[in-house]
């Protein structure tokens, strides 16, 4: 019997896409992750392995686990699987693009605005009693969004949904990427292309959405923060370690740069203390990106169908490392 295990909830309803596929699921209905030397005992019984961002996946696990065929992870950043690993052993990769891409865009609009008209500090003050009449120079003065100039580290698809909300803001889009667009893709796209020492330097708002590679590990650093204007913002809602964490908190409590929104941290759960202790025109949240319903759902779906695609011995809609279908 082809069995496929799921490491942790997913959104029930999407079970369903396993219906009739003649393969056994296991779902472990429990929102912590397993301990590392669990899951992998478990996983070895198992064809396939559905499972989410704070299960780690590496040599040493895909060697005890043998018999796996898949892996599927219920997330688009698969930085958490060690993938020329999975290649080696041939087993696929597969994770959750396209359908978190607005969700998540329009997190990271979310925490750009809250950052900048400093939301949560103004919802903080009316609820501690302290609103007891408007004035002109408001507690919470902020900053304008509208017309500003937005820089994006990264300008795949949540990049570029980014970019087409900023159009609407009539902001000056740039964008630093290892790949620079042709100009009609750019035109099209209503972006400028930068160079990542043009985009610090310009940018009243740098928004991070690149993937977490050797590359851009820590590119957000004290070095980099000193190159942004002391009025900007940072927000990043890819992954934590693309930014340094303590120097981000210095650089906000020194004044270096002026607010942050994050929604993914170095060590998730864990924040840097001194990041916490920060409050005005910081925005903290606890990795919502593509946190709504209908997303989490769709991931779901297409982690489930992914797995159970390539048990069946199809090709599956995404696939991370395709090099395993070619070297067949
Ligand atoms: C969430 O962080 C994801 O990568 O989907």
């Amino acid at each position: 019997m082809t069995r496929i295990f799921v490491s942790q909830e997913i959104v029930e309803e999407a079970l369903a896409e396993l219906d009739g596929s003649g393969i056994e699921v296991d779902v472990r209905r429990d929102h912590r992750p397993l301990p590392s030397e669990e899951l992998r005992a478990t996983a070895a019984d198992y064809d396939g392995l559905v499972c989410l961002l704070t299960d780690r996946v590496d040599a040493g696990f895909l060697a005890a686990c043998p018999r796996l065929k898949v892996v599927s992870n219920v997330a688009v950043g698969f930085d958490n699987i060690d993938v020329a690993a999975a290649t080696r052993a041939g087993v696929v990769v597969t994770n959750t693009p396209r359908v978190l891409t607005e969700a998540t865009a329009d997190l990271a609009f979310a925490l750009l605005l809250a950052a900048a008209r400093r939301i949560p500090e103004g919802d903080a003050f009316l609820r501690a009693g302290r609103y007891t009449h408007w004035r002109v120079n408001q507690e919470q003065m902020g900053v304008d969004v509208f017309g500003a100039t937005l820089g994006l580290f990264g300008l795949g698809q949540i990049g570029r949904a980014v970019a087409r909300r900023a159009r609407g803001f009539e902001m000056t889009v740039l964008y630093h990427d290892v790949v620079r667009l042709p100009p009609e893709t750019e035109a099209a796209l209503g972006v400028t292309y930068a160079s990542f020492e043009e985009l610090l330097a310009r940018s009243d708002f740098v928004s991070v959405h690149a993937p977490l590679l050797d590359s851009t590990r820590h590119r957000f650093d004290a070095h980099a923060f000193a190159r942004m204007r002391r009025s900007a913002m940072l927000i990043n809602t890819a992954r934590g370690p693309l930014v340094d964490e303590a120097a981000l908190a210095a650089a906000l409590r020194d004044g270096v740069i002026a607010g942050a929104g994050i929604d993914v941290y170095e060590g998730e759960p864990a924040v840097h203390p001194d990041l916490l202790t920060l409050q005005e025109r910081v925005v903290l949240l606890p990795h919502l990106g593509s946190a709504t319903r209908t997303t989490r759902l769709e991931m779901s779906r297409l982690a489930l169908r992914c797995a159970r695609d390539t048990l069946l011995g199809k090709r599956p809609e995404v696939v991370v490392n395709p090099e395993v279908f070619d070297r067949r």
